[in-house]
Parts: C-alpha cells; sequence; structure tokens
C-alpha cells in the first residue's frame, strides 16, 4: 500500500471541472476567464488543477500552466525568474522535462525554451535588469506578468493560467516601488486578452478580503467559487478506490470520522486498508485504529497536517505564541466561546483576546457566529485537545501506545463523529440540484399547501460583498434562498431574521430555513408570518429521499 495521491484516485468534482471546461472554452474565445477557487487546506484545489490541466495535455492541448505562488513568491528577483520559467517551461517545454530546468532563466534561454522569440525577449529584459546593481524591482514584476500574453501572442493561441495559493503574491507588498502588488496585477489582466486566470487559494478569509474588499484593486474582477467538502456518494466513490472491497458499514464510519474532508478520507482509508491486510484487524475495528494512528500518532498524516497548521501556518499571523496558547485552552473546552469566556481562562483582557480570536479567524482556524467562536475544523480541535492531555507524548509513542488509548477515546470519537458528519451543505445544494417539478407534502416544508419544487440552472453558496453567506441558493426562473443550521440546539427569530434579509437582497421568491434539531416557537411564529419554508433535519432527509427517487 502507498500512502500517496494518484490521478485514478480522482473522484467528483463534476461541477468544478463543467466550469473550468467553459472557462476554458471562453477563453479560446476571446473571453479571458477569471476565476477563483477558495476551499480551505486539503479540500482538493491543488489536485482539481493538476486534473483539469492533464486531461487537456492528453487531448493535445499546450497552452496551459500550473504556478504555484506558495513556492514562486519570494523577492522580486527570483518571482520574476521563476514565473516566467515555469509558464515557459510548462507551455513550450512540455511535460517531459523538470521543472527545475528552468528556474534559472540563463539556463533556460540555452534550452528549446529559447527558441521563443517572446520567452528570449522577455528573458532577455529581466536577465539585463538583473545585472545592474541597482535594479528596479518593480520593473521585473512587471515583465513577469506581462510575459504570458506576449507567449499567447506568439503560439497565436490562448493561454490559461491556473495560480495556486494565490494570496502569497501579497508578499511582493514590502518591496520597493511595487506598493500593492495587485495594482499592477489589475492593469495587467485588463490589458491581456488572451490569457484567462484561474486562481486558487487556502487562506480563504485572507483570499476573500484580498479580492473582494471595497480598497482592493481586484474587487469585482474575479468570480468566485467554493471548493467544498464531499458529500457521501463521492465519498464512499473515494474509500472504494482506496480502500477496494471494504463493508458499509466501516466504510461509513470513515465517511463520519472524515467530514467530506477528501484528504481525511485518504489517509484514514489507506491506513484502514493496510491494518486490515498487515495486521489482521477487523473492518470497524481496523477503521478507529486507523483513525487513531493517523490523527494521535507523530506518524500519522494528519497528525502532520495538524501540526503544520499551528506550527507553520499560524506563525505569519500576529502574535502567534498567544494564539496557540488560547486555542490549546478552546480545545478542552465546549464548542462554543465567547471572547469575556476565553479571556477569563487565559487570564488576558477581553478586548486583547478579541483581537486574537479574530485573528484566528482571519487564518480559517476559528469561525464566529455572533458572539461565540469555535473550531472550524473539529478534528483540529480533537487533535489539539489531546496533544496535551491524551497519551503521554514526552517520548514518541509506539503503535501500541496509540492503540491502547481507543478504550479512553471511544467516547470522544463517537461525539467527534456525530459532529463531522458528511458535510450538510453539500447534500442541501445537491438536493437543490435535484429539483425538478417534484410535488412535495406541504408539511415537509412547513408550508399550508404542497409544494412543486422549481427547477435550478444553477446552485451555489452565495458571499455578499460584506462576507456575509448563504449556503445555497438556487436560480433559474426562480430564485431560493437556502439556509441550514446543523447543530444541537434549535434555531431561533435571529436566524430566520437573517436569512429574509439575505433572502431580500438577492430578490430570492423563497427562503428556506433548515434546522437539524428545529425551531424554537417565536421562530416558527415568524416563519409563518413571512412564509419562510422550513425543515427540520427528519424533513430534509424525507425531501432527500423524493428528490433522489429512493421511495
Ligand atoms: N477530487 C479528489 N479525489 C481524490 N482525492 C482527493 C481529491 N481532492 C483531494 N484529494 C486528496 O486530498 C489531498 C489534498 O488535496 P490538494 O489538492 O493537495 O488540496 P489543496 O490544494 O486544496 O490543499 C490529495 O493529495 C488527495 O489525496
Ligand atoms: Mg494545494
Amino acid at each position: 500500500m502507498n500512502g500517496y495521491y494518484s490521478r485514478e484516485q480522482f473522484t467528483n468534482r463534476r461541477l468544478e471541472l463543467t466550469r473550468l471546461e467553459s472557462a476554458y472554452e471562453a477563453t479560446l474565445d476571446g473571453k479571458p476567464a477569471r476565476i477563483a477557487f477558495l476551499g480551505l487546506r486539503r479540500i482538493g484545489k491543488s489536485i482539481l488543477f493538476d486534473r483539469f490541466v492533464e486531461s487537456k495535455r492528453t487531448a493535445g492541448r499546450k497552452g496551459l500552466a500550473i504556478v504555484d505562488f506558495e513556492r514562486a513568491v519570494s523577492n522580486p528577483e527570483t518571482f520574476s525568474q521563476v514565473y516566467v520559467g515555469t509558464i515557459a517551461g510548462q507551455i513550450i517545454g512540455g511535460a517531459k522535462r523538470r521543472p527545475r530546468d528552468f528556474l534559472r532563466l540563463e539556463n533556460a534561454l540555452s534550452t528549446e525554451l529559447g527558441e521563443s522569440k517572446a520567452f528570449r525577449e522577455v528573458a532577455g529584459r529581466i536577465l539585463t535588469e538583473l545585472r545592474k546593481a541597482d535594479h528596479d524591482q518593480a520593473l521585473l514584476y512587471e515583465l513577469a506578468l506581462g510575459f504570458p500574453q506576449e507567449l499567447a501572442e506568439e503560439l497565436g493561441e490562448a493561454i490559461m493560467l491556473f495560480i495556486d495559493e494565490f494570496q502569497y503574491l501579497m508578499n511582493l507588498r514590502r518591496y520597493k516601488g511595487i506598493g500593492d502588488p495587485r495594482r499592477l496585477l489589475k492593469a495587467t489582466l485588463e490589458r491581456q486578452n488572451m490569457v484567462g486566470y484561474v486562481i486558487a487559494g487556502s487562506e480563504i478569509t485572507i483570499l476573500e478580503d484580498a479580492l473582494q474588499s471595497h480598497a482592493s484593486p481586484l474587487f469585482g474582477m474575479f468570480a468566485r467559487e467554493r471548493l467544498g467538502p464531499f458529500d457521501k456518494v463521492d465519498s464512499l466513490e473515494l474509500i472504494g478506490k482506496l480502500a477496494p472491497g471494504l463493508g458499509a458499514r466501516a466504510a461509513g464510519k470513515i465517511c463520519d470520522y472524515s467530514g467530506g474532508n477528501p484528504f481525511y478520507i485518504t489517509a484514514i482509508a489507506q491506513k484502514t486498508a493496510g491494518l486490515i491486510k498487515e495486521e489482521g484487524f477487523d473492518e470497524e475495528d481496523g477503521v478507529d485504529h486507523a483513525f487513531l494512528e493517523e490523527v494521535l500518532a507523530d506518524w500519522g498524516r494528519i497528525f502532520d497536517f495538524c501540526y503544520y497548521l499551528m506550527e507553520i501556518s499560524l506563525d505569519r499571523a500576529r502574535g502567534s505564541g498567544n494564539l496557540k496558547a488560547l486555542l490549546q485552552l478552546m480545545a478542552e473546552e465546549n464548542q462554543g466561546m465567547t471572547a469575556t469566556e476565553i479571556a477569563r481562562l487565559a487570564h488576558k483582557t477581553p478586548q486583547a483576546t478579541r483581537n486574537y480570536l479574530l485573528e484566528l479567524c482571519r487564518f480559517d482556524i476559528l469561525e464566529r457566529e455572533r458572539d461565540l467562536f469555535s473550531f472550524r475544523d473539529p478534528l483540529f480541535k480533537y487533535w489539539l485537545a489531546n496533544l496535551r492531555t491524551g497519551i503521554a507524548w514526552s517520548t514518541t509513542p509506539t503503535r501500541a501506545d496509540v492503540w491502547m488509548s481507543l478504550d479512553q477515546h471511544r467516547e470522544a470519537l463517537k461525539a467527534l463523529s456525530d459532529e463531522l458528519g458528511t458535510a450538510k451543505e453539500s447534500v442541501l445544494r445537491e438536493v437543490l440540484g435535484l429539483f425538478d417539478g417534484q410535488l412535495i407534502a406541504g408539511e415537509l416544508l412547513g408550508a399550508g399547501e404542497d409544494i412543486v419544487l422549481p427547477k435550478f440552472d444553477k446552485v451555489e453558496p452565495f458571499i455578499d460583498e460584506n462576507g456575509e453567506e448563504l449556503e445555497a441558493v438556487g436560480q433559474g426562473k426562480h430564485i431560493w434562498a437556502c439556509e441550514l443550521k446543523w447543530r444541537r440546539s434549535t434555531a431561533g427569530e435571529t436566524e430566520v431574521r437573517r436569512l429574509l434579509e439575505r433572502a431580500r437582497k438577492i430578490r430570492a421568491e423563497r427562503a428556506w430555513l433548515i434546522s437539524k434539531a428545529g425551531f424554537t416557537r417565536e421562530a416558527l411564529a415568524l416563519m409563518r408570518k413571512e412564509s419562510v419554508l422550513h425543515s427540520n433535519g427528519d424533513q430534509l432527509r424525507e425531501i432527500e429521499k423524493v428528490v433522489r427517487r429512493e421511495t
């Protein structure tokens, strides 16, 4: 068993691939793409780009290139060379060469890249500038950004660029003459009619802000798409590829532990398959042990990832030591705490604590709903809580240490898998996408009469300029605004009001609120008065059965 991604494992992302396909066609037609994919780390952005670009290359298309800004953006001297070299290398050099053959333009000029006039000229100008003692960093940046269009003109065919971890572009802000690096990018985008840009980023709050705050030069330029977790069908499909023959119950358990995150699914399923084969576990026990080993053992891949989140990604945040300390404290408490409660535990002032908590939201570690802060990823919370109070971590644990802790962990694991579950937002969107004239009994939607479900052309989450979100909006001849609350407490009037407000903003004719645990009496009264459709978790499941034709 090998623990790596291989291309045959690629699963799902049909909508996103279709979206990319039409963006690609439009780019070739002279209407270059401007799309941003926002998704948390390891949700599958890079794999999506790889899949799309690879399929085009296999079909003989050349004008596509992927650049990872996390690696490419250091200072303008390096960036200009890496950007131009990486793009030219992929488009002119083709797949048979290693990227590092092209990272130094000096060397690349003597390869087949030197046969391109566009490359010779841009690389030449960059190298000339670099040789000057007092070179112009802004000019280097500008030359690099201008390159793809020149290459496209030379080829006589549009180019589609995929920029991964785009938010790292802001690192160039520090350099002389560049100022806000987005300004020149904007000017470049407006000028380039033969280059499509598809960007992605893991730091979704930061990226959202970089693209969509009113002060941003790139405001309104990119259509934004969210890349979310897998639903159950896709999760099971991926599990089937990684652990062929695994029974339905064990596979369902992996779904519950992974919350639809394809990276977690991969780690747990591969480990499960190995444990069953090599250690003779029965299936369900195999899943539990695989989960614990992946999350708690310091050789586990999920452990590694959580460690990275905590130690590396947060190093760039303000006051990272204090942030980590707060997270530790919060991991050992129940979900959802106010700044004041956390401040008391941490022995800090509420104001300082609040600022730290907001910084943690900016890095997508926490999320805030009204005045309550909670972890975005329950699995990360679980990891953190066990880092201090779990097994004795002072020495490297053995496999037996980790497994022995299973009994201590059983209850926590059960609670965790309930919390993770299959991402319900994606289920909701899928259900909306299957609407097609079915007749639904009024009581399932909290309506006085039976309702004919409209067919939507598209279903997407909606985010307005203030970052306010609707989990699903169905658009077509009719517009429905939908919101989902999947937690233990009932939804109240505030939630109803908030939905109504957002629904009005987008001129939706229907608002639909779903709450797993149902609604307060006040909320129900308000929804009846305002004709808001509403369903609880069981009712949603019934509707799901009808649209999936399971009944
Ligand atoms: N569509 C997918 N099909 C199969 N595996 C996936 C898919 N998306 C993500 N994965 C798994 O998750 C891992 C992380 O994906 P990646 O694209 O690197 O995430 P991101 O770029 O969003 O951080 C991959 O190495 C792979 O194992
Ligand atoms: Mg990535």
